[in-house]
This record gives structure tokens, C-alpha cells and sequence, in this order.
């Protein structure tokens, strides 16, 4: 699991990166018993922000990480021969030379760095792509400007799956404007987000808040076990469409109630709400 350390003042990052380990060990996995080629497309795949010398703090790592894991095991336990190839694009130029010196590390996947703009870089993937391959598509992008049209080629390529990450914030200003021009043109991607009406917005978001606390509830073992804050809040995130503010007040408030207890605030009575160095038990 990557570590809290390397994500201070990044923490959706941490959220982002705990959800696409356990996300793509599970798929190379299981999708490894089908195809006998996998292949990882990251399209702003960064270093961006890297606070590891060793770039395990970023999604081609952990996405090279969990290729090579699921080779071994695929080899291992079925005796299956998966080729595993990772496709990273980056536009910038010193993030780009940083790709190119992974392939040493992980001699077990095929690598190869795209220095451009990702939409400039689909005809390049496509070819990169052979058509009896389970292909991944990670479209991280720093705002949320993605010409979606031109990514069609892309989307629609029939063993595949896309995940893209945009930050909450910005989707939900840019769902709040009148103005369809005013939202640069995303309107496909995010079409039923705008079709819904403040109503539909405010009871979406509420019923996310809720069963957020039902997780905190169901991932908090019983006193004597417990669970570190920074763990607990780690996987609601990566869940449920929360902010970890909003986690926080959902812990103070089970505290309050008595459905959740965390030993070691007890002793600090000028705190409001829980940190990362806290433990989390049910009574
Ligand atoms: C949010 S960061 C990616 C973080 C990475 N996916 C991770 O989780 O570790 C976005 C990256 O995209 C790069 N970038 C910006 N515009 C781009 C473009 N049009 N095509 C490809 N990369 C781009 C930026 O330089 C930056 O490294």
C-alpha cells in the first residue's frame, strides 16, 4: 500500500492511488485467465508531485506493480504465460525522461513512454494496441478538459475498461453553470450530472454522506481490535463521493453518540475531529 507520508497537502492522491492498487491487482488478475495479453494505457501518467525516489507514489508504479504481481501469479498458480505491457503518455519533457528509466525496474513488462499530448497520442495507442488484448485506460488529467469525441477510437475499443479521475470539485462548479458553452465543451462525459436538478444533486450527495457512515461503521472491528484513522478514512474516500472533512465530522459524530470510540483522543479534549495518527474501535 502506498505510504500516507509521500501525500501530505495530496491526500486525494493517496485515495486515487489505495483504490487503483487493489483495483487493478483484483482486474489483471481475473481478466489474466482470458487474455493472454494484457495492456495498461496511462494517459497523464505523471511523475507529477512524486515525493518517492523510487516513483512508488504514483499510478504507473502502482499499476507496474500490480501487472508484475499478477504475472507471477498467474504463472504460478495456472501456469499461464500473460504478457504485460504498460503504455504511459506525458507531455512534459523531464516527466517523460522519467518514464524512461523504469524499464530496467520491472524487466517483466514491456514499457514504452509517449512524449506528447494525450489526445495527439491515440493513433499511436491504437496501433500499440494488438485487438486480442484486454487494454486499461487511465485518463487522469490535471483539470477536466478532455475532448471526448476525439477519444472515441479509444473508448470504444471492444476488450477494455476506462477509468477516468477528475476531481469532484470541479465537476461539481462546473454542473452548477447555466451555460453549456461555459462548461468547455465536456458536456457528453458528464451529461446526467448536469441533467440533474439542485434536488437530485443535494439528495445524491446526501445519500453518499450516509452510506459513507455506514461504511465507517462496517469497516470499524470491535473493541479490542481497531483501525488506524488514516486507513479508515483512505477507503470511505475511495468508496463513497465524500470529502475526508466530511469523514472527519461523521467520526466526531459517532463518537459523540457513543457508536464509535477512539482511545487515544480520549485524553486530548480540545479536539474536534479525529487525525491520522488516531485508532478507530467499535465499543
Ligand atoms: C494529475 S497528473 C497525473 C498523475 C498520475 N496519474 C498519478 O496518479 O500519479 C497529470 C499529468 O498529466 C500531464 N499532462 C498535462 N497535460 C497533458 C496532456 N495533454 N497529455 C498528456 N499528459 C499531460 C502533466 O504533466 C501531469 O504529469
Amino acid at each position: 500500500m502506498p505510504s500516507l507520508d509521500d501525500y501530505v497537502d495530496r491526500e486525494q492522491a493517496y485515495v486515487k492511488h489505495v483504490f487503483l492498487e487493489r483495483y487493478l491487482e483484483a482486474l489483471f488478475h481475473k481478466t489474466g485467465n482470458a487474455y493472454n495479453h494484457i495492456v495498461y494505457v496511462d494517459g497523464f501518467a505523471g511523475p507529477w508531485q512524486s515525493a518517492d525516489e523510487n516513483f512508488e507514489d504514483t499510478s504507473f508504479v502502482i499499476a507496474l506493480c500490480a501487472l508484475r504481481k499478477s504475472k507471477a501469479t498467474l504463472q504460478a498458480q495456472r501456469g499461464r504465460n500473460v504478457r504485460m505491457t504498460a503504455l504511459l503518455v506525458e507531455k512534459r519533457q523531464t516527466s517523460h525522461a522519467q518514464l524512461l528509466t523504469l524499464q530496467p525496474r520491472f524487466q517483466d513488462v514491456e514499457i514504452k513512454a509517449y512524449h506528447g499530448g494525450f489526445i495527439e497520442t491515440v493513433p499511436a495507442l491504437l496501433q500499440a494496441i494488438p485487438r486480442n488484448a484486454f487494454a486499461f485506460f487511465l485518463i487522469d488529467p490535471k483539470g477536466w478538459g478532455i475532448p471526448v469525441e476525439k477519444l472515441r477510437p479509444l473508448l470504444s475499443y471492444p476488450k477494455s475498461e476506462v477509468l477516468f479521475n477528475f476531481m469532484f470539485d470541479f465537476i461539481n462548479r462546473a454542473a452548477g453553470m447555466q451555460d453549456k458553452e461555459a462548461r468547455s465543451g465536456q458536456s457528453e462525459l458528464f451529461e446526467s450530472f448536469y441533467e440533474m436538478t439542485p434536488d437530485d444533486m443535494s439528495r445524491k450527495l446526501a445519500d453518499e454522506k450516509k452510506r459513507a457512515a455506514e461504511l465507517v461503521l462496517n469497516l470499524s472491528p470491535r473493541a479490542p481490535d481497531s483501525i488506524p484513522y488514516k486507513t479508515l478514512w483512505a477507503r470511505v474516500l475511495a468508496k463513497h463521493a465524500v470529502r475526508k472533512p466530511d469523514v472527519n465530522k461523521i467520526c466526531a459524530d459517532m463518537r459523540r453518540s457513543g457508536e464509535l470510540v477512539f482511545p487515544n483522543w480520549e485524553s486530548d479534549t480540545r479536539k474536534r475531529v479525529p487525525d491520522d495518527h488516531d485508532r478507530v474501535q467499535r465499543p
